[in-house]
């Protein structure tokens, strides 16, 4: 694999031996140092992030590598450096790949066709995340055995999640069913044909679920005055700790974060005994690892 740009595309096949390999870096793994000893991964942040910054720059010290922290803040892009001029100013240092998160859907897939190195998507726009898909597949896969026959719900804002595209590429591809479910306004036409079932209706759909993934609401994706507000949205699609009642006895809830508790989840769930959202940040390293070891070979 040259680049990791997103999910869709990739073979069961692809996504299972890289879930393989996360496997082997979990909890440490073996010693792994050597593996990009006096190589440079550039995290290229032009979008905040917690989760998912931290976790790369940890993976790649694991393998070894030295790690080129660069964000939008501070940097030349105020006085107007494009996109390409940046990642091509950063590429003459050296890096072996390029970690990119981006704004704008499709900023990775431009980069790629401009540099020679690996790049990999750290979440673009509203269009992809793959590392975050491959470590709540792996996720679910380390507690279950297999996807094969699971049905997943994701609920909330799926209009604007990029971690829901991925997540139903990835979640699909593995053999489970996906159930999408929000407010209309915010369920994109064409799901469907991805192989999702869409519904709108939280209190039905909950039930059948065997894991229930709680989207943020991305209110600085929206517009004034869009419908549903905050609050309707609580009311009608938040997982609380009633709703989460109707779950199944032994289903899971996840979230990629960052949660906005008492919108989408409340507190009491998310901190709560079905809750994996720690863990999935912990195996977002080894996850990452993987990643980082399958494209700089
Ligand atoms: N899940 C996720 O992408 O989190 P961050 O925005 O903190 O990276």
């Amino acid at each position: 694999m040259r680049h990791l740009l997103g999910i869709e595309g990739l073979r069961r096949a692809d996504i299972e031996a890289l879930l393989g390999r996360a496997e082997a870096h979990l909890h440490g793994g073996p010693d792994a140092s050597h593996v990009l000893r006096g190589r440079v991964i550039a995290n290229l942040f032009f979008e905040d992030s917690t989760r998912t910054r931290t976790s790369f720059e940890m993976a790649a010290h694991a393998l070894g590598a030295e790690v080129l922290n660069w964000t939008t803040a501070g940097s030349s892009v105020s006085k107007g450096e494009t996109l390409l001029d940046t990642v091509r100013n950063i590429e003459a240092t050296g890096p072996v790949a390029l970690i990119i998160r981006h704004r704008s859907s499709g900023a990775p897939h431009l980069v790629a066709r401009h540099v020679r190195c690996a790049v990999i998507n750290a979440g673009d726009g509203t269009h992809e995340h793959p590392s975050q898909a491959l470590l709540d597949a792996f996720t679910l896969r380390r507690r279950w055995g297999s996807l094969d026959g699971r049905t997943v719900l994701i609920v909330g804002d799926i209009l604007h999640s990029r971690v829901a595209r991925s997540n139903l590429h990835c979640l699909t591809t593995l053999g489970a069913k996906v159930v999408l479910c929000g407010p209309p306004t915010l369920l994109p036409p064409g799901l469907e044909s991805f192989g999702a079932e869409v519904c709108t209706n939280l209190d039905a759909a909950l039930p059948r679920a065997d894991a229930v993934m709680c989207l943020r609401v991305q209110s600085e994706r929206q517009g004034e005055n869009f419908f549903p507000s905050t609050r309707e949205f609580s009311r009608m699609y938040g997982l609380n700790a009633a709703r989460a009642e109707r779950l199944k006895p032994e289903a899971l809830v996840l979230h990629p974060g960052p949660m906005n508790r008492g919108v989408e989840i409340a507190p009491a769930v998310a901190d709560g005994q079905r809750s994996v959202i720690l863990e999935q940040v912990a195996h977002g390293v080894a996850v990452r690892r993987a990643i980082l070891e399958e494209v700089c070979r």
